[in-house]
């Protein structure tokens, strides 16, 4: 409990309001952050101050709402380069989610220089959303999807991963860290063999950016994916960090208005970056709201953040691990915090629901991610995954949860 006693977890949790419902009659014990997280007022707020008096549309106005909707626009993007420290504003790009972003790329960098017998590698731990665009954008070119495996612990077998990698390989494609085991990958080693090789790497972000601070130019990589709803922010935004060469040297992933600099039916010139990748009216809202959620989540530090869910991991593991029956998917040396669990004789379904009547929000499933589902041979598991708001005393009533839900069952 050591390194979470400076944390005000008090202080924090006072600013989520949807922390102070009751489910079911009981205190909601919120650990599905890893699906997605709640919001601060300070969130809320923002986005509700943007409807009441500073919305309109962007970019396209000479009148005041216009110009101060633009303003709160781009002080979103500002937000989101100070945060992964991008090089500039205009690598940014804002997309629907870590989904939107992935398939930008598949679409956009990947398809028009793809040719049959090229590879894109990916791993055996991605989400859905990191494997189906690869899996069409291969249907698509005649390129073929290659897979690092993964260890019974859960972990990336680098060797096989050194082995796969090779003059064929056009794009790497890996999560930084598993929405499943919640294993953290070596990224940062990832790219360096890949770029050794002059393979670009997307990094997917999505269950990083809420845990472990992010630095895109000391990872190197040449893309980074994240969703604004798993960081305390909007659903329906995020983001795409690219550099600036690549993101130039790539055609739109979608026509319409403000990505272009001026149409005719003899052709049509494209804007320049970021707004090359943001047709149409975006998300302005979102971005307003993710500017937000980035400043809270700044304010207390994500490297405190870390360590305390750090704590969670670690009390939380010790306990499950004493529960009869109960055995953890995902046990790599470096997780963040979540824990994937099975119970013998109880089908996750039945543990999510039975968790449900105590209060006790986890997710059930395959996560999204059934390749790893196959792969420990489980047909689902129960994950319950923390944000920084959640609290040791919370850890204890999940346990208390679980061993009542072993006693019905038995
Ligand atoms: N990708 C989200 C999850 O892991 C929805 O639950």
């Amino acid at each position: 409990m050591s390194n979470t006693d400076q944390y005000d977890v008090a202080s924090i949790r006072n600013d989520f309001p949807i922390l102070g419902e009751k489910i079911h009659g009981k205190p909601l014990v919120y650990l599905d952050n890893a699906a997605s997280s709640q919001h601060p007022a300070q969130v809320i707020n923002a986005v509700k101050e943007l409807y009441e008096s500073g919305y309109s549309n962007i970019h396209r106005g000479v009148h005041q709402l216009s110009q101060d909707a633009t303003k709160a626009y781009e002080n979103g993007r500002s937000a989101v380069r100070g945060f992964i420290n991008a090089d500039c504003m205009h690598e940014v790009v804002f997309t629907s989610g870590t989904t939107e972003s992935i398939n930008l790329v598949a679409q956009s960098y990947a398809r028009p220089r793809l040719q049959k017998g090229d590879e894109i590698l990916i791993t055996h731990m991605e989400h859905h959303s990191n494997i189906v665009p690869w899996q069409i954008v291969c249907e698509q070119t005649g390129a073929e999807l290659k897979v690092v495996p993964i260890s019974d612990r859960g972990e990336l077998e680098m060797d096989r991963f050194a082995e796969l990698l090779n003059e064929r390989t056009a794009l790497v494609s890996v999560t930084q860290v598993s929405n499943a085991l919640g294993t953290v990958n070596p990224v940062a080693e990832i790219i360096e063999a890949a770029h050794a090789l002059g393979v670009p790497v997307l990094v997917d972000g999505a269950q990083a950016v809420p845990h472990i601070p992010v630095d895109v130019q000391a990872l190197d990589c040449d893309f980074y994916a994240f969703s604004g709803h798993k960081l305390y922010g909007p659903t329906g935004i995020g983001v795409l960090y690219g550099k600036e060469k690549l993101l130039n040297a790539m055609p739109p992933y979608q026509g319409g208005g403000d990505m272009i600099l001026s149409v005719s039916f003899d052709g049509t010139t494209y804007n320049t970056l970021p707004y090359k990748f943001e047709a149409g009216t975006p998300n302005i809202a979102g971005v307003v709201g993710l500017g937000a959620a980035i400043e809270y989540v700044q304010k207390t530090g994500l490297g405190a953040i870390a360590a305390h869910e750090y704590g969670l991991l670690e009390y939380a593991t010790s306990e499950l691990k004493q529960i009869d029956g109960l055995r953890i998917i995902g046990e790599a040396d470096h997780k963040a915090g979540l824990i994937s669990f099975v119970l013998d004789q109880v089908h996750p379904h039945d543990i999510g629901t039975m968790l449900d009547a105590e209060g006790v929000a986890i997710r059930t499933g395959h996560h999204c991610a059934q390749p790893v589902m196959e792969r420990y041979k489980i047909p689902a598991t129960a994950r319950a995954s923390f944000g920084m708001y959640n609290t040791l005393q919370e850890i204890d009533v999940l346990v208390e949860a679980i061993h009542k839900t072993i006693g019905m069952f038995s």
